[in-house]
This record gives structure tokens, C-alpha cells and sequence, in this order.
């Protein structure tokens, strides 16, 4: 039988059902198991069709889809006469003319056993960020292979990607199979070549089929073309085999906390979705990272109270003693908790243009969790194409490397290959909002984990209290020779006068001892700013006002310091000075020798200057005296008491 008396007579009606019995048909269909899936090949691997031909074939195409289909098949398809599937697939005019599928298009269709979503991922190398977003929820992979063609370098790279972001049900269908005779030897050839590298990434099994998407052999039914294939056809095979939540179900018990469900005094439940195992009333539970125990004491959903619940199910708890439990924490079993720690090695697969910037803080979420973190240097980054391990200082877009990843507070978390919702994550720029990495946490670094914060009697409170004053930092921020240093000493001075406590931290002072083995790559200012800030905390903390002068150009890290902070003790001021007057002015020489070629990344002629967008205090010296601005922030930081 050949694929095209399948489409004349498809065995998958869905409709007919519908037709007879729309209540049956909608029960059924609402018990189906979905199977999210990611299908990955290079433009000419057939893939367009493929994904075509089962919506087809699963009657997913309404009849004026239908007509359309057929019409542009005869102007602009491919395949002479016949129905080009590609076409449903590769849906925008753009893409057509292009002959390339550009996003992450998800498609939606069933059988009479399943529901399935399948991701329709470009496949070259600049589109790996789309790749990764396609595969980090699909639970298997199809990779494509023209059997003309055999195993590719994308074929590598497809795998690669698709076992790092954890799927484990590899399909590989070897297509076009009508074009090499339907020679079993050419399978074979295909199937050991692609095993050996398989088993080189720790692939450890696969399933392998010989189809034609075009000709519809082994999607839906079993072609009489290849006689030698004994296994499953591929509607078969997706329709049976089994998806992530039945090992997730038999892993310990773990819920991230998504809100807390408070309607009145008489009721406190916590809600989210079971990342893996089962719960029941009478459990031990340990919220995690407090580590506080209580005991499961009901389990609520919209449809009443249960007495089990399993991965995949969201739900609301009731424990039973009232321990202090809030969106971000994790309900896991008391007994068999996740780890909690805050220092990590990880995988990271860069999504931005801006490449990254090494210690500069990003928000990382991570199941429920929002953190504050900061990315190191990569180890080493990972050519997708031959898996070698490359040196780098940092990652460009679609780079997938190796890092040590800090956050700012304890996060509790699985590593990756046991857990997707506690152990991937990703990461967002602070100013632009935009996604800007995914990643998958390995393991927590051990460095940290004797270290514990001592308690110290006399805290910042007593330090203040003693000097009489609230501590204060009082951030200046501007160009170089915008007047930064010469405005804070005169701060300083007005201050000393009036009996402050205070110190001054200036960007070229410190530049000669501390943080002498700094330069000025963007790495190196965050870095700077990175030391200052701390430093600047501590002077905060041992009850001083803090004065500090670097130009410090960028938001995010003046933000960063800002939040290491009590609210109101962190102090912006902008040196508003004109480029035009502080290059004129030219105190040090610097701006002639930046012009001149002979000092590279020189703020505001090729390094840039981030003003900030709401600070405390702004002052323009190109208006008034550095005495005048002084007395200006003075007078605008009243009281100090
Ligand atoms: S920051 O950008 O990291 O905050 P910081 O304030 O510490 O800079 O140091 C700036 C001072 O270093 C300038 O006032 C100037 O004297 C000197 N300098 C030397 N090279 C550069 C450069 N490429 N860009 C800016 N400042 C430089």
C-alpha cells in the first residue's frame, strides 16, 4: 500500500466520532493524554511535509484550508500536480518565497488515542535559541534524516540540543525513503551511523524508522514498501509511547508554590502544580528553603477535596500547622527534600544579541523563583557542530556554554537531568526585560556551603546610633571630568563641618589599590562597581555616609548596588555635564588622547554612558559652580538624622 491510498481513506476519523456523538467524543478527547513534541531537520529533510501530512491525515485541515492547499500547490508547490503538505505548514507568504520556516510555530492536532502539540523549529545554526525554546517542553524529538543524505552535521547539532534540553524519546525517521528504492541497506547504513555518534553524546537508545512524508509510507499505516520494517509506524509510535509524567510521577514529591490561597481567616492554602511525585492528606512535607515540616492536612481542587494528587496536577494544599510558606518556596517530602543552595555549575545557551556580561546581575527564575544572579566567565563554550570544548570569555548569541552562576539569596532546586522545573532556568536582563538565556543547573558549587552568616551583636543600628547620623551613599554617577570628584570632596567638606561621619571612595583612588588589576572592558566596570558597591555597604553598615565618585555607566549595576541597600539609603546624583563641556574642559588629557585613537573604550566616545533615568539628584555643571552644586546636595539629603 503506498502513502496516497492512506489519504483517500484516512483511518484517523476524528470527525466521524464528532458526527455521531459529540458528548461522547468530547469525553474522550478530554481523558486523551497529550504528547508535546519537537520536530527537527533542515529545510530540504522534508520536515514542512512531514508535519503536513499529519495534520492531514489526522483531519486537522478544514475544507477551505483544504481548497486553498490544493490551488497553491499547483501555483507555487514543489511537487507537480500532487498536494505539497509543505505549504500548510510553512504558512507565512515570507517564509514561502524564502523556502525557510522562520519561528517556533506550534501546531495542535489529535488522534483517537492522543492530543499533540509539535514545535516546527528552524534548523540552522543562528536559530539555536529557537530550537532550545521548541525543545524545552516537547517530551520527544523527531530528527529527520534524508536518507539520500544520511547523518549531517545538523543532524549532530539537532541531537545534541535536543538530549541537553532532556528529551529523551529519540525518533529518528529516516525519510524519503521512496527515492532510494526503499533499500533496507541504506537504512541500516543510516541507522549504525547515527547509533555510534548517539551513544558518543549519551544517547542511549533511539527508535528508527524508514518513512516518506511525500508518499505517506509508515506515518499512519504500514507500508507495504518496506516489507523488512517490523516496527511501529509513526502516528503509532507517538500515539504509545510514554510521555515525561509517568517517571515524573515516581520521583519524590515536589510543589513549587505559585500563590497563596488566602479568601478569609479560616482558610490558607497553597497553590501550584505538582512538578513530580504524589501527595496525600497525612503526608510529611518540608517547605523548602526554610526547611520548616508540617503535614499535608488537605488536598483542594475546584472539583472538591482528594485524597491523592500526581505530578502534572495542580492543587491546592492546607498543612497542618501554620508555618510561614509563600510563592516561590517548594513543597517537597519531608524526608526525600531537593537541595537548597545558591553557588552553581550550569549549561547556558545565550538567546540575546547583547552577548553576555560576565558579573553583571540578571533576574533568574526558576520554577516559582525570582532571583537576583550573576554569571562568571565561562568555562569553556561547545561547538554544537563537532561537540568540542572552545575557550571564551563570555557568550554570543546561540553560544552554549559551561558557567558558574551566583544568586543572591539560597534557591532551592534538582539538577536538571532529574528534574526540568527545578533545574532549568532562565535568565532576563534587568533594564530591557528581554529573555536573554536559558539554562540547566549541573550542581551547587560546595565553596559556600560551610560559610554561614555569623551574627554579630553590635549590628549597623548601633553603629548609627553611635555617630548619631543615617548612613547614606551618596552615588555620584556622570562622563569623566563632568565633576564628579570635585563635587563630592565639597560635599565631603560641608559635611565634616556639620560633625558627619563620612568617607570618600574616588574611581581613580581606588583604581591604584583595590582594584588595580581592573581596566576599562565593560567586564572590568562591572567588576569595579561590583567591589565598590560592597565595599561601599560595609562603610553603610559600620554607620558612615559614603560618598562615591566613578562614573560607574551602567543602570544595572548602579541598580544593583541600590537594592543591596534599605530603601532611602542609596542616593543617585547625577553629574549632568554635557560631553561637549567635559571633553572642552579636558582636565587630564584624556578625551584629546581618546579622539586621537590612542585610548580605547573611553566613556562617551566609544564606551557608553547609561544616564540614569530617575535619580535622587541631578546637578548640570555646565550651570553652576561645583560649590553652588554642593551646596544643592546638601541641602536636597536633609536631614541626616
Ligand atoms: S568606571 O567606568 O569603572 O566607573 P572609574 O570611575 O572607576 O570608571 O574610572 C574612571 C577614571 O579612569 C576616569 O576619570 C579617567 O581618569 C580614567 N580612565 C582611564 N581610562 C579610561 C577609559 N577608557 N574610560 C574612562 N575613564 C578612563
Amino acid at each position: 500500500m503506498t502513502g496516497t491510498d492512506t489519504i483517500a481513506d484516512p483511518i484517523y476519523r476524528t470527525d466521524a466520532l464528532i458526527a455521531q456523538d459529540i458528548d461522547a467524543y468530547l469525553e474522550t478527547h478530554q481523558h486523551k493524554t497529550m504528547l508535546r513534541f519537537i520536530t527537527c531537520g533542515s529545510v530540504d529533510d522534508g520536515k514542512s511535509t512531514l508535519i503536513g501530512r499529519l495534520l492531514y491525515d489526522s483531519k486537522m485541515i478544514f475544507e477551505d484550508q483544504l481548497a486553498a492547499l490544493e490551488s497553491d500547490s499547483r501555483k507555487v508547490g514543489t511537487q507537480g500536480q500532487e498536494i505539497d503538505f509543505a505549504l500548510l505548514v510553512d504558512g507565512l507568504a515570507a517564509e514561502r518565497e524564502q523556502g525557510i520556516t522562520i519561528d517556533v510555530a506550534y501546531r495542535f492536532f489529535n488522534t483517537e488515542k492522543r492530543k499533540f502539540i509539535v514545535a516546527d523549529c528552524p534548523g540552522h545554526e543562528q536559530y539555536t535559541r529557537n530550537m532550545v525554546t521548541g525543545a524545552s517542553t516537547a517530551d520527544l524529538a523527531v530528527i529527520l534524516i534524508d536518507a539520500r543524505k544520511g547523518v549531517l552535521v545538523q543532524t549532530r547539532r539537532h541531537s545534541y540540543l535536543c538530549h541537553l534540553i532532556g528529551i529523551r524519546n529519540i525518533v529518528l525517521a529516516v525519510n524519503k525513503m521512496d527515492l532510494v528504492d526503499y533499500d533496507p541497506a541504506v537504512f541500516d547504513a543510516i541507522v549504525k551511523d547515527y547509533g555510534e555518534f548517539a551513544r558518543s553524546i549519551g544517547i542511549d537508545s533511539f527508535t528508527a524508522m524508514p518513512i516518506s512524508g511525500f508518499r505517506g509510507d509508515n506515518i499512519t499505516t504500514r507500508s507495504a514498501n518496506t516489507p523488512w520494517y517490523d516496527g511501529p509506524t509513526l502516528i503509532d509510535h507517538l500515539e504509545t509511547v510514554e510521555v515525561r509524567t509517568a517517571g515524573d510521577q515516581a520521583r519524590p514529591f515536589r510543589m513549587p508554590v505559585q500563590w497563596v490561597n488566602r479568601p478569609n481567616l479560616d482558610f490558607r492554602g497553597f497553590s501550584g502544580l505538582i512538578a513530580s511525585g504524589s501527595v496525600r492528606p497525612g503526608d510529611a512535607v518540608r517547605v523548602l528553603p526554610s526547611g520548616k515540616t508540617s503535614t499535608v492536612s488537605r488536598i483542594v481542587t475546584l472539583e472538591g477535596d482528594r485524597d491523592a494528587a500526581v505530578a502534572g496536577q495542580s492543587v491546592t494544599l492546607c498543612l497542618a500547622d501554620e508555618i510561614d510558606c509563600s510563592r516561590g518556596d517548594v513543597i517537597a517530602l519531608s524526608d526525600d527534600p531537593p537541595q537548597v543552595s545558591s553557588q552553581f555549575e550550569a549549561t547556558i545557551v545565550w538567546m540575546d544579541d547583547d552577548a553576555l556580561l560576565p558579573g553583571r546581575s540578571y533576574w533568574l527564575k526558576i520554577g516559582t523563583q525570582s532571583v537576583s544572579a550573576t554569571v562568571q566567565a565561562p568555562k569553556y563554550v561547545v561547538n554544537v557542530n563537532t561537540m568540542e570544548h572552545l575557550a571564551a570569555k563570555t557568550l554570543d548569541l546561540n553560544a552554549i556554554g559551561v558557567a558558574e552562576v551566583a544568586t543572591d539569596r539560597p534557591i532551592t532546586f534538582e539538577p536538571y537531568a532529574d528534574n526540568r522545573t527545578l533545574g532549568g532556568f532562565i535568565l532576563i536582563d534587568k533594564i530591557t526585560n528581554r529573555t536573554v538565556g536559558a539554562g540547566m543547573l549541573h550542581f551547587a558549587l560546595r565553596r559556600a556551603q560551610n560559610v554561614h552568616w555569623q551574627a554579630t551583636d553590635i549590628g549597623r543600628e548601633q553603629h548609627a546610633q553611635m555617630k548619631n547620623q543615617v548612613p547614606r551613599i551618596l552615588w555620584f554617577t556622570g562622563l569623566s571630568g563632568a565633576g564628579k570628584s570635585t563635587i563630592a570632596n565639597e560635599v565631603e567638606k560641608r559635611l565634616h563641618l556639620m560633625n558627619r561621619h563620612t568617607f570618600l571612595l574616588d574611581g581613580d583612588n581606588v583604581r591604584h589599590g583595590l582594584n588595580k588589576d581592573l581596566g576599562f572592558t565593560e567586564a572590568d566596570r562591572i567588576e569595579n562597581i561590583r567591589r565598590v558597591g560592597e565595599v561601599a555597604k560595609l562603610m553603610a553598615d559600620a554607620g558612615l555616609i559614603v560618598l562615591t565618585a566613578f562614573i560607574s555607566p551602567f543602570r544595572a549595576e548602579r541598580e544593583m548596588v541600590r537594592r543591596m541597600l534599605p530603601e532611602g539609603e542609596f542616593i543617585e546624583i547625577h553629574v549632568d555635564t554635557p560631553i561637549e563641556v567635559a571633553e572642552a574642559r579636558d582636565v587630564k588629557g584624556l578625551y584629546r588622547k581618546a579622539r586621537a585613537g590612542q585610548l580605547k573604550n573611553f566613556t562617551g566616545i566609544d564606551s557608553p554612558y547609561e544616564a540614569p533615568e530617575n535619580p535622587e539628584v541631578r546637578v548640570n555643571t555646565a550651570e553652576m559652580t561645583a560649590e553652588e552644586a554642593a551646596d544643592h546636595i546638601v541641602r536636597a539629603i536633609m536631614p541626616l538624622k
